[in-house]
């Protein structure tokens, strides 16, 4: 069956970026001018997914309203002959987009069960927003292609530092069974350094077929007093096959505010309108900086 369907949670609070996001949803904070949850979406589109569901929760009517029309703004843009504008502010609306709003956060686990109507008997595609991919093939269509030959879920997984698992859901690999495609012993949600079965964390994509919602109903809460979604993947396994797929292209972590930074410049320096700027000034920074340095060292 063809995967066409995409789930993006964004009820999160937000409280890395507080007081940004205290009236105001993490999805909409911007690299450049892109909203986050836009690159997000602009991956599924390139995947060939076809319609995608966001979860929502308080605070985040912005979202619902950046992905629909603007006739004012339009219009506006229209009458001022700024072409350009108007072309990216049209494509933001060429979208089916469905929306549903999980009242209680209770953990992404729950969030994922919030899309149990729209997903229906599928297979699909659950994409977080805090992490921005970027690979020749976009990460969601890997995981799309793996599918086709294994009709079974692909959790995407990427090598962390050790120090660092207790921040990810992290997989207990069994066997490469073909290049970066692994069975999975067991899934474990944010185990200390000391516990963690590999680095292999999960990152922001996962394939699931639909039997996940069934276990999803049942599941208690863990890590965080949450309903975990790396919960029910390991209780999955235990009657079909999860697997992972070890990612290889660019991760951006735009929900940690250093990668948020690091995000913005990268992306500043592809950016026509600002790259050429940018670069400049990054380099005049870095002589100055550099000169700091040693006067402080002497
Ligand atoms: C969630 C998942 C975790 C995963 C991570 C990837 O955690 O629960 O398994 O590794 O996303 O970003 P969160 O970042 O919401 O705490």
């Amino acid at each position: 069956m063809k995967v066409k369907k995409a789930v993006i949670p964004a009820a999160g609070l937000g409280t890395r970026f507080l007081p940004a996001t205290k009236a105001m949803a993490k999805e909409m904070l911007p690299i450049v001018d892109k909203p986050t949850i836009q690159f997000i979406v602009e991956e599924a589109l390139a995947s060939g997914i076809e319609d995608i569901l966001i979860v929502t929760g308080k605070a985040k009517r912005p979202i619902e309203d950046h992905f629909d029309a603007n006739f004012e703004l339009e219009s506006n843009l229209k009458e001022k002959h700024k072409t350009e504008l108007l072309k990216l502010v049209e494509e933001t609306t060429d979208v089916n987009l469905h929306f549903i709003r999980q009242s209680h956060p209770k953990g992404l686990g729950h969030a994922v069960l919030q899309a149990k109507a729209f997903v229906g008997n599928e297979p699909f595609v659950v994409m977080l927003g805090d992490d921005i991919m970027n690979d020749e093939v976009p990460l969601s269509k890997q995981l799309m292609n793996d599918y086709e030959n294994t009709h079974a879920s692909t959790i995407a997984v990427m090598k962390v530092p050790h120090e660092e698992t207790s921040k990810y859901g992290i997989i207990n690999p069994e066997v490469e069974i073909s290049k970066g495609l692994y069975n999975v012993k067991n899934f474990v949600e944010k185990p200390s350094p000391e516990e963690a079965p590999s680095d292999l964390a999960i990152i922001g994509r996962y394939l699931l077929t639909p039997e996940i919602f069934h276990v999803l109903e049942n599941q208690k809460p863990g890590a965080g007093n949450e309903i975990q979604l790396t919960d029910a993947i390991d209780t999955l396994n235990k009657t079909q096959r999860v697997f992972a797929r070890e990612f290889k292209g660019k991760r951006y972590d735009v929900g940690d505010k250093f990668g948020f930074m690091k995000t913005s410049i990268e992306y500043g320096l592809t950016h026509p309108e600002v790259k050429d700027n940018l670069r400049q000034y990054i380099i005049d920074l870095g002589a100055e900086l550099s000169k700091e340095d040693k006067a402080t060292k002497k």
